[in-house]
């Protein structure tokens, strides 16, 4: 099997149980998801279906950060955006169970705009360009429902002042060979690349400089990023921090099917958060790969696979209903359901979603202001 994953780069099918071992982090486990289950049933919720259904597949020290807010010790989140272009919809996976989390926990979220990450990385990328990527992509990010109250964007430029004397502590004891390692540079890698995984860092203890206490952090990411927080984990000990702990998300296939790695919007078959109902309609009816058969005969007769039906597939992120996807599961096994109708059941659950995500962006950028970081 043929897998590339770095933060960087995500190619070919994925196995996530060789994933987790490679990487080194835990799978969820029963126990875990019982504690969390504790947690939500105080809080009149219910257990995520990300969790339930393996989308938040592993962590790191998740325990820790239980015990520590179980104890009654202050923690809080941190995530980010790494702002390249238009939100899509595998990207609103982490954000969405994000809000949970700050719902869950009730807690102050960190959220990082790695404006120059996206610059030092991609070739043709201007810093202009990245600006108004950055403007747009707060507005998404406000749109998934964070609390402008305990939610603070920190903008890598904008906010350097803040992070540049962290990130120089952190990057002083992290050596060329360890990055060479761990993100496969070479000598080619233009510096500011290999400088960065410590900007990436600071947030994940930026908080307890600013209050000057002690906290556990919880970092909610796609898993491609655990590279980072490895060395993060290592490093920050060092600097008199706990380790952050981290839970971490598989990707949302791209339409055009699981072998192909995640959602990738370079290649032009990802459903962006500003796509219109249309727009989605064709691209899930053109695209989306099929476990159909190739008849209506055959498919009555032998019924179709829902396991690598990219239709089926993304009805088990965005329809939170345990029964109404079994039943479409069970359908379109047996040939009950066909292609063209699990396609639309898609296609109007995406819409729907859509919808309200673009009715609260248009009310995100009087809101804006509010949410990045003052100190
Ligand atoms: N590097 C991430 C990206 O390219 C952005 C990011 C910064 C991030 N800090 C994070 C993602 C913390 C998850 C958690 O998208």
């Amino acid at each position: 099997m043929n897998q590339t994953i770095t933060p960087w780069e995500v190619k070919g099918e994925i196995d996530y149980n060789k994933l987790i071992k490679e990487f080194g982090v835990s799978k969820i486990d029963k126990k875990l998801l019982e504690r969390l289950e504790k947690i939500a049933k105080k809080k009149n919720m219910k257990l995520h279906h990300f969790l339930t259904r393996e989308i938040f597949i592993a962590h790191r020290d998740l325990d820790f950060f239980l015990n520590e807010y179980e104890k009654g010790n202050k923690v809080f989140l941190y995530t980010g955006r790494g702002p390249s272009g238009e939100i899509h919809l595998g990207h609103a996976i982490p954000l969405m169970f994000t809000k949970y989390l700050q719902d869950l926990f009730d807690a102050d979220l960190y959220f990082q705009f790695t404006d120059d990450e996206k610059f030092l990385f991609k070739k043709d990328l201007e810093m202009d360009k990245v600006s108004e990527y950055t403007k747009q992509n707060m507005l998404d990010v406000i749109a998934f429902g964070f609390d402008p109250k305990k939610t603070h964007f920190i903008i890598d430029t904008v906010h350097a002042n803040l992070l540049y004397p962290e990130a120089i502590k952190v990057a002083k004891k992290i050596t060329f060979s360890t990055v060479k390692a761990v993100f496969g540079f070479t000598n080619e890698t233009n510096i500011g690349s290999i400088f960065f995984t410590s900007m990436q860092a600071v947030p994940a203890f930026l908080p307890c400089k600013l209050k000057n206490r002690k906290m556990a952090c919880l970092i909610p990411h796609a898993i491609d990023q655990d590279p980072h927080f490895r060395v993060t984990r290592d490093i920050l000990p060092k600097l008199g921090y706990y380790k952050p702990s981290s839970i971490q998300c598989r990707f949302l296939p791209g339409l055009q099917g699981i072998k192909n790695g995640k959602m990738s919007s370079s290649e032009g078959f990802s459903i962006n958060m500003s796509d219109d109902p249309k727009t989605v309609k064709n691209k899930i009816n053109k695209y989306a790969f099929s476990g159909g058969k190739a008849t209506l005969e055959e498919h009555r007769k032998h019924g179709g696979n829902p396991d690598i039906d990219v239709s089926y597939q993304w009805l088990v992120f965005f329809e939170p209903d345990d029964k109404k996807l079994k039943k479409v599961y069970d359908d379109y096994r047996s040939g009950k359901l066909l292609s063209g109708e699990l396609k639309a059941i898609l296609i109007e659950k995406i819409n729907q979603f859509l919808k309200e995500h673009q009715e609260k962006r248009k009310r995100a950028e009087k809101q804006l202001d509010s949410f990045v970081l003052r100190v």
